[in-house]
């Protein structure tokens, strides 16, 4: 166990499937299907390792703009990604949900979503969330836009609005680590407002071939850092 606390969240940036697949001579698709595997691998290590909460970030609202035969692919795999696995999560107190717009899915993609959400609530041994059709830009100006409504505009207040409008909840609004495979440093429009004080790990590992150790190395990482919030050493809260 690396943490105790309750929250503890991880989210994960998954890069590097289509490079994967192209160095072995393989068909992007190929590369997503590895990289499936390897969020099996750590879902189960995740809640062993301390980590409470899991994000990870499958679908990026501007990915839409790849080839249709490619985000018809990934849309099929998730799909059969979220029957496959509900099972597990279930028996292995893992809650599954998605964050990030829903209106744009497939609806099959959407049913298989949705019954996995059902037949895994409760779950709270790991609260597993997937970003799929997800924008960090698209839901500020959809809190902001909603905003207006409210009494007292606060960041309480926005935070709320933020996890609305992203199908989150508040609680699973802080971020502790950030992980990006694939060697790219960058957020390429992740959880904008939820990485304010996030530390953030970048490695070149390419997400198929992500294993254990390399989350172990993470956390073992994000162990070493000292979290000051703009303060000084001795006045940080513990
Ligand atoms: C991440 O891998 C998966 C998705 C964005 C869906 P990529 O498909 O971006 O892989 P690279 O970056 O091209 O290697
Ligand atoms: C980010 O990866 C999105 C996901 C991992 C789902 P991309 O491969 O789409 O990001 P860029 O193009 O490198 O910024
Ligand atoms: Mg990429």
């Amino acid at each position: 166990m690396i943490q105790s606390a309750s929250n503890f969240h991880v989210a994960i940036i998954m890069d590097g499937n289509g490079r994967w697949a192209t160095q072995r001579g393989l068909a992007r698709s190929e590369g997503h299907r590895a990289g499936a595997e390897a969020i099996r691998r750590v879902v189960r290590a995740a809640p062993l390792l301390g980590v409470r909460i899991l994000t990870l970030y499958a679908f990026s609202g501007s990915n839409w703009g790849r080839p249709a035969s490619e985000v018809m692919e990934l849309m099929r795999l998730f799909e059969c990604f979220f029957r496959a696995e509900r099972a597990e999560w279930h028996a292995q107190g893992v809650s599954a949900r998605a964050v990030g717009r829903r209106d744009r899915l497939p609806t099959r993609l959407l049913k298989a979503i949705e019954e996995a959400e059902e037949a895994t609530r409760g779950g709270d041994r790991l609260r597993l969330r997937f970003a799929i059709d997800y924008s960090g830009q698209d839901v500020i100006v959809e809190a902001a836009r909603r905003l207006q409504e409210v009494r007292v505009p606060d960041r309480e207040a926005f935070s709320r609005l933020l996890a609305e409008a992203a199908h989150s909840s508040l609680e699973d609004a802080t971020v502790d680590l950030l992980v990006r495979t694939g060697g790219e440093h960058r957020l390429s429009d992740f959880l904008l407002w939820e990485l304010a004080y996030t530390e953030l790990y970048f490695t070149s590992c390419l997400w198929p071939d992500f294993a254990v150790k390399d989350l172990e190395a993470a956390l073992a990482d994000f162990r070493s850092r000292e979290r000051r919030y703009g303060r000084v050493p001795e006045h940080i809260a513990v």
